[in-house]
């Protein structure tokens, strides 16, 4: 055999070893290691009798979440400590609490639900704690360069100092806006999503220093109305790629209605690329389970854009497409 014929074992073992680092996880969940932790650094036993579970075992798991830096060993006293992360995101009661958006994540109800899905080809549905995965974009490190490029590429037009208006549609913590505005004081903003996520926003809006140009909305983007030709530019940001092409189509529409003329409508999506990407697909398996929605290509938004009205739609890279009404 040449060597470009030969069977490559470690590409088989790279199926499943990414899958460890979720299940120890919720496993380290569902017993809450980490609540324990929250008074300061402690033993396995006490930690093991925290959580009325075996001494070995704890220690295993404990020592794993040490070897991912999720937890710290003190050598000298034997004792295990909260990271930063940790203490933030993964004891119960915190208000940045995000442990249950990983439990959602990795819970065989899922798989299950996305074989059904494959299988019969309709969606299964499955409901996540959005707020949970907003506190985790809302401390994301990368996210406010991220959005400030956003704005850049599509080249969104600061009028020398006139007010500019954004709706944020399912905005969830708000920052792709939130940064913006951050950057530019003549920025306003409306936020648009649940309550519970909205309050996530809030405390962005008051650590960006930005609040009092914001509008938080709760609301449903699937039925609210946005009112009409209020605003210079709206943005639909990973949501697009949840819903099915109905609600999109009906989405766009009121959106459509809520820009002003010449007004432009930003789409921060996952599009498919002609070579299969692993993102992209893993995004329409998701989104095809959670709610029928899918990795949609260009061309389907160009056609749903068209049809309300838009003008001049640009795909700027594989994820960021923006319309003019
Ligand atoms: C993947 S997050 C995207 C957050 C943000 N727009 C971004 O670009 O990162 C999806 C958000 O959509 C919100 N959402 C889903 N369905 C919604 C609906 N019908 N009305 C309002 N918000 C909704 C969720 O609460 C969640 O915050």
């Amino acid at each position: 055999m040449s060597p470009s014929t030969m069977p490559d074992s470690d590409k088989i073992y790279d199926l499943y070893g990414g899958g460890f680092l979720g299940q120890f996880t919720r496993l380290a969940l569902l017993l809450d290691v980490f609540t324990p932790l929250s008074s300061g650094p402690a033993s396995a036993e006490s930690v093991a009798l925290a959580c009325n579970a075996s001494l070995e075992g704890v220690r295993a798991l404990l020592n794993y979440l040490c070897s991912v830096q999720v937890l710290e060993y003190q050598l000298d006293s034997q004792r295990y400590a909260l990271t930063p992360s940790a203490a933030a995101f993964l004891v119960r009661g915190a208000k940045t609490f995000a442990g249950d958006w990983i439990l959602a994540n990795t819970d065989p109800v899922l798989w299950e639900k996305m074989l059904q899905t494959v299988r019969s080809g309709t969606a299964a549905g499955y409901s996540l704690p959005w707020a949970q995965d907003a506190w985790l974009e809302s401390y994301s490190p990368s996210r406010v360069a991220y959005s400030l490029e956003l704005w850049h590429t599509v080249g969104l037009a600061l009028n020398d100092g006139q007010p500019l208006r954004m709706l944020d549609l399912a905005c969830g913590c708000g920052i792709k806006t939130l940064a913006f505005a951050q950057a530019h004081e003549n920025v306003w903003v409306t936020c648009v999503d649940s309550d519970s996520v909205l309050d996530v926003a809030r405390d962005l809006a008051a650590r960006f220093g930005v609040e009092a140009r914001v509008t938080f909305m709760p609301g449903d983007i699937l039925s609210d109305d946005f009112g009409e030709g209020q605003y210079d530019a709206a943005l639909l940001g990973l949501i697009t790629y949840i819903l099915t092409p109905e609600q999109n189509a009906a989405v766009f529409q009121r959106a459509y209605r809520a820009l002003r003329p010449g007004g432009m409508l930003v789409i921060d999506a996952i599009m498919p690329t002609a070579q299969p990407a692993e993102w992209a697909s893993r995004a329409t398996l998701l989104m095809n389970t959670w709610n029928g929605g899918a990795a949609y290509p260009f061309h389907v938004y160009q056609g749903w854009l068209d049809q309300v009205g838009f003008r001049k739609t640009v795909q700027h890279n594989e994820q960021w497409l923006s319309a003019i009404k």
